[in-house]
């Protein structure tokens, strides 16, 4: 087996497409070094970060029109991974090259297939419906997260903590006590689907709208694997008719892609689109976006004290809350299952 705690036949996200330019870049995707690049017409390009000659970085070489090449003794690189010259001898080694990953590019994010390149052109990276819908703006952003991937998913799945970790700002007690929620699988997908009516709004709520009355609020959320999370959360004022399709009272209605990536067993690449509908003004859209960051602050403190902590070796116990936890969970082992 490979690498058994990561999904490999799959696209992953190993940037926005801002981040990969003509210069190289290095990024640890699924615990293999990668360098990320564009050749002169823009394609990009994804290789083992690691020269065949003496494993050095190739991140810290430089990119020669479409090649790049190896900073420490000049081995030139073309963009399928082959040596192409050796600055020291005439003869290029057989077996001089660099392993290279199928990239596609889609959506704003770069993505990088890690499995069985013979297997890419049989999957299609995730695509999202919203995000290139008239009427909505986007903002992106990246994190890094000092936590196994799984521990960011289970976050992302389990709302409750809402009203502890996120008490100051996106957090109330109706988050977790007031909701009726359902769960539901639809073969790789988990979808979760809570509504809490008539609540007190979050103090983060209260500062991005002025409505201090109760409130309907909703979170809907899907997950895809390998790491795919959709957030769809909003506020009406209550008794104004959301949750049967009814936005007129709506004060907040947003989406969230949460994409995890994982970067080492204990680490993880994590992007989110914020997606707003543009009736919301340019300063909500930030105070909501600020909001975000420092709700997303609140959670790394808890996510990366819970990985120093976290064995395998002691048994935990499961809540009814984790029920969308626990489906993600089954969806990922059942797929890690199936590839070894
Ligand atoms: S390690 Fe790359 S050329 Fe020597
Ligand atoms: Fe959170």
């Amino acid at each position: 087996m490979d690498n058994p705690l990561y999904l490999k036949n799959r696209w992953y996200v190993a940037g926005l497409s801002g981040d990969v330019t003509d210069r190289p870049l290095g990024r640890r995707l699924l615990d293999e070094p990668v360098v990320l690049y564009r050749m002169a017409d823009g394609t990009p390009v994804a290789l083992e970060d690691r020269c065949c000659h003496r494993q050095a970085a190739l991140s810290l070489g430089d990119i020669e029109g479409d090649n790049l090449r190896c900073g420490y003794h000049g081995l030139l690189f073309d963009g399928s991974g082959r040596c192409i010259e050796v600055p020291s001898q005439k003869a290029i080694p057989p077996g001089a090259r660099v392993k290279s990953y199928p990239t596609q590019e889609k959506q704003g994010f770069l993505f990088v297939w890690m499995g069985d390149p013979e297997k890419a052109a049989t999957v299609s990276p995730y695509e999202h419906s919203h995000l290139d819908r008239d009427g909505w703006t986007t903002q992106n952003a990246q994190f890094y997260a000092k936590c196994n991937y799984r521990l960011l998913i289970d976050n992302l799945l389990d709302v409750t903590h809402l009203t502890y970790a996120h008490k100051s700002t996106i957090g109330s007690a109706g988050v977790t006590d007031a909701a009726d929620v359902k769960y539901e699988r639809d073969g790789e997908k988990v979808a979760i689907d809570r509504w809490m009516m008539d609540i007190a709004p979050a103090p983060a709520h209260v500062q991005a709208t002025g409505f201090n009355g109760n409130v309907d609020r909703w979170q809907r959320i899907e997950f895809t694997p390998p790491g795919f999370v959709w957030l769809k959360v909003g506020i009406a004022k209550a008794g104004t008719g959301a949750r049967d399709g009814d936005l007129s009272g709506a004060l907040m209605n947003r989406h969230t892609l949460h994409v995890v990536t994982p970067e080492t067993p204990t680490t993880s690449h994590y992007f989110w689109v914020n997606m707003n509908e543009t009736s919301v003004s340019p300063d909500q859209e930030k105070m909501i976006y600020e909001q975000s960051v420092t709700a997303f602050r609140e959670d790394l403190v808890i996510l990366e004290a819970q990985q120093e902590r976290w064995t395998d070796a002691i048994p935990t116990i499961d809540l009814g809350a984790d029920a969308g936890g626990m489906q993600a969970r089954r969806v990922l082992d059942g797929l890690l299952e199936a590839q070894t």
